[in-house]
């Protein structure tokens, strides 16, 4: 058995004031970071900040809140856009991923995408990765295809090209990390062959941004989406880096204020980027939070957190495999893997196993985890799984195999 007092790389707990909070007496053990992270005080504190000292909208008053609330969005953006290596006029705030997945689909696929031609996705999207595309097949008569996962949760780079072949692709969208199998997948090797074969390529970022060093412009897709609420920012908040050349072309996505530059009667024109596709008046005080939490990560500095958390889920997949009828589903090593593991355990149902980790404060999910077609290939009904953030270390993994030994002795399995 490997031992707990191993020290982790980040002791960042502290810097969580949820921490401090007890359930029934007892401390929380949070192992759902793939759904939300925890906020660290600073992040709470620019929105509280935020709030008491400089909220006005932003972009059009002359008045110094108004300056003060438009520099602390704006400059939040050249943060946000410098952590994940982006560029500031490319990189647009949306509600969230799904938004700016939405986004794409709707101001990208609606003009480019038409009958005869085919979108390639995988078998291991979230629905936020499935549906628009899903939509966007069915109203313009596009084929929607997948690429299959392997047993051990991985992609076949054969398949892809052997799909690229047919020569009908126009656009490849893809998970970073799976949020189910934790499977990182080879995103680059990935654009570099669609792009090659001329499809436009997508990458769902919303498990990777938080965990792992993310530079859009080496990656190379032409958009990159992840969502805030992941990455130790608020709720309400979401990020599309798109390629410029794509971004002037396209039409905006919704209509409104802020996003035009005139409008007349019949006609409008539009705002520069990334203005054009920020209808509306923006989610100021959660961009300012947002910012906050890059700059956060970026002190961490995100190889830390990487190593942190595969140290982790290295420690976790060796415990996990002294729990009697235990299944961990997806890639055999930490290396292969993000901050997430999903398992069975023999005989419990996941929701039950929940149910019962949750009586020692464990936090972990169960579900289909917004992913129902890739339940149905590993053909299980729905996982268990725990999920890890800076602030996690080997005595929450120790917490949890403590209470699915508990849970096993509960069901007598
Ligand atoms: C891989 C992946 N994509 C997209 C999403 C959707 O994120 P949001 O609900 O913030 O848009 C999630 C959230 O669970 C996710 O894990």
């Amino acid at each position: 058995m490997a031992t707990a007092a191993a020290p982790s790389i980040l002791d960042v707990r502290a810097d969580f004031p949820i921490f401090g909070r007890r359930i029934d007496g007892r401390p929380l053990v949070y192992l759902d970071s793939a759904a939300t992270s925890q906020k660290p005080e600073s992040v709470i504190a620019a929105i509280d900040d935020y709030y008491r000292r400089h909220n006005a909208n932003i972009h059009r008053g002359v008045y110094t809140l108004a300056q003060e609330a438009t520099e602390m969005f704006e400059g939040a953006r050249e943060r946000v856009a410098a952590f994940a290596g982006g560029q500031t006029e490319t990189t647009i705030f949306t509600r969230n991923a799904t938004e700016a997945i939405n986004l794409v689909a709707y101001a990208w696929g609606r003009e480019h995408v038409g009958p005869g031609d085919a979108v390639l996705i995988t078998q291991m999207e979230h629905h936020s990765n499935i549906v628009p595309w899903q939509l966007l097949c069915e109203e313009t008569g596009a084929e929607l295809r997948y690429l299959d996962v392997s047993d051990e949760g991985k992609l076949s780079l054969e398949q892809l090209d052997a799909e690229l072949a047919r020569g009908d692709v126009k656009l490849v969208a893809c998970a970073h990390i799976s949020n189910v199998l934790g499977t990182i997948n080879p995103v680059a090797e990935i654009v570099g062959r669609a792009r090659s074969a001329g499809a436009v390529t997508l990458i769902d970022g919303s498990q990777a941004a938080p965990q792992m060093p993310i530079d859009v412009g080496a990656l190379g897709p032409d958009f990159y989406a992840w969502t805030g609420h992941k990455a130790l920012g608020p709720t309400g908040i979401g990020v599309l880096h798109g390629r410029r050349e794509l971004l002037e072309r396209m039409r905006p996505f919704l209509g409104g204020g802020d996003m035009i530059r005139t409008v007349d009667f019949q006609r409008s024109t539009w705002n520069d980027l990334p203005w054009k596709f920020e209808a509306g008046t923006s989610m100021v005080a959660e961009g300012v939070g947002l910012g906050a939490a890059v700059d956060y990560l970026t002190g961490l500095q995100m190889e830390s957190v990487r190593a942190h958390e595969r140290e982790l889920v290295g420690y976790a997949l060796e415990r996990l495999r002294e729990v009697a009828g235990v299944r961990v589903i997806g890639p055999r090593t930490a290396e292969e893997r993000g901050g997430v593991i999903s398992f069975e355990l023999e005989g419990i149902h996941p929701h039950d196993v929940a149910d019962l980790v949750n009586r020692e404060n464990v936090c972990i999910r169960a579900g289909h985890h917004c992913a129902m077609p890739l339940m149905r290939r590993l053909g299980v009904p729905a996982t268990a799984r725990a999920s890890f953030g800076p602030y996690n270390d080997r005595s929450d993994v120790d917490a949890l195999i403590g209470a699915l030994a508990q849970a096993r002795q509960v069901f007598g399995v």
